[in-house]
């Protein structure tokens, strides 16, 4: 049904069918709260492919593969892209104080870490920022930043590293000189000394096999599992930990948590678990 001249209607049933659909290609659970979300959120798929509803539009994404453009288009609108620099910061405190040193003393000097679900780049810069610090102060020692995210959109902006005044702002002073440049138009872009150690790619956690350029001592995978079934938790958890070197450290979200999903690993601080 049709409202207005650019105004889709999702009825119901509608809903549900489009809401399996995120949830087979994402993971994602979708509950009818999400419905005037989701309404918003494909408007515009609608009308960039002339289908003219909400049923039109499901039929065309129903008969394609988790690999054609419109299924990446249609993950791109669903996903949820909240981050902030320094979110959640008693995480990169504790790198920076337990985690880190204890890599090192274990004879490491090349740190690898991926952020498993990096949004518009916000979470990587911020572990790239905390591990130059890290490298500057012990000598013999490197690191390498890999950001995944299923939606190609957020992945254009992290890779360009270029940010609103508004976006910097939790970033403390003496490292927003360190590690940002500022840009005509009043942005700040990340400078190479960290672009430099960082590398990008799409990746849907639902995959299969996790074929990433691991493993790592450290994974970031942090408030996007909150979004998904149990059944799906626990089966990504068990691939992200299958990431890791042996004593390496995962990191989920504040309110994420893996309370009887796996005996491989201990908690080592609030949402830090430590393979074992
Ligand atoms: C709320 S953001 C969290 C960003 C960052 N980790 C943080 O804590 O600030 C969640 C991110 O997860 C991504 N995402 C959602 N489903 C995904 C999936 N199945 N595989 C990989 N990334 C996914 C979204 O595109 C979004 O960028």
């Amino acid at each position: 049904m049709r409202l207005s001249v650019d105004r889709y209607v999702l009825s119901e049933e509608t809903f549900y069918k489009l809401s399996d659909l995120v949830n087979k290609f994402m993971g994602i659970k979708m509950p009818i709260a999400k419905r005037a979300l989701l309404e918003a959120r494909l408007q515009k798929l609608i009308r960039g492919n002339d289908l003219g509803s909400f049923e039109n539009y499901l039929d065309f994404i129903s008969r394609k593969n988790h690999r054609d453009p419109d299924i990446v288009n249609f993950c791109n609108a669903v996903a949820t892209n909240k981050t902030d620099f320094f979110r959640e910061n008693a995480h990169f405190d504790f790198m920076t104080k337990t985690a880190l040193p204890e890599i090192r003393d274990s004879g490491c000097r090349m740190i690898r870490v991926w952020s498993a679900a990096s949004s518009t780049g916000e979470e990587p810069y911020t572990l790239a920022m905390v591990l130059a610090e890290f490298c500057e102060k012990n000598s013999g020692m490197d690191f390498s930043v890999l950001g995944t995210d299923i939606s190609t959109k957020v992945l254009t902006k992290a890779k360009a590293g270029v940010y609103s005044r508004e976006d910097v702002d939790g970033i403390p002073p003496d490292l927003m000189r360190k590690y940002l440049h500022s840009r005509s138009g009043g942005d700040f872009e990340i400078k190479d000394v960290l672009k430099r150690r960082m590398r990008w790619g799409r990746f849907n956690l639902m995959t299969r096999n996790y074929n990433v350029p691991g493993p790592f001592e450290i994974i970031f995978c942090r408030n996007v599992l909150i979004y998904f079934n149990r059944d799906n938790q626990a089966l990504i958890y068990g691939k992200l930990l299958g990431q890791l070197v042996p004593d390496g450290y995962l990191f989920l979200g504040h309110s994420e948590s893996m309370a009887g999903m796996s005996s491989r690993k201990q908690a080592v601080a609030p949402a830090v678990f430590r393979i074992s």
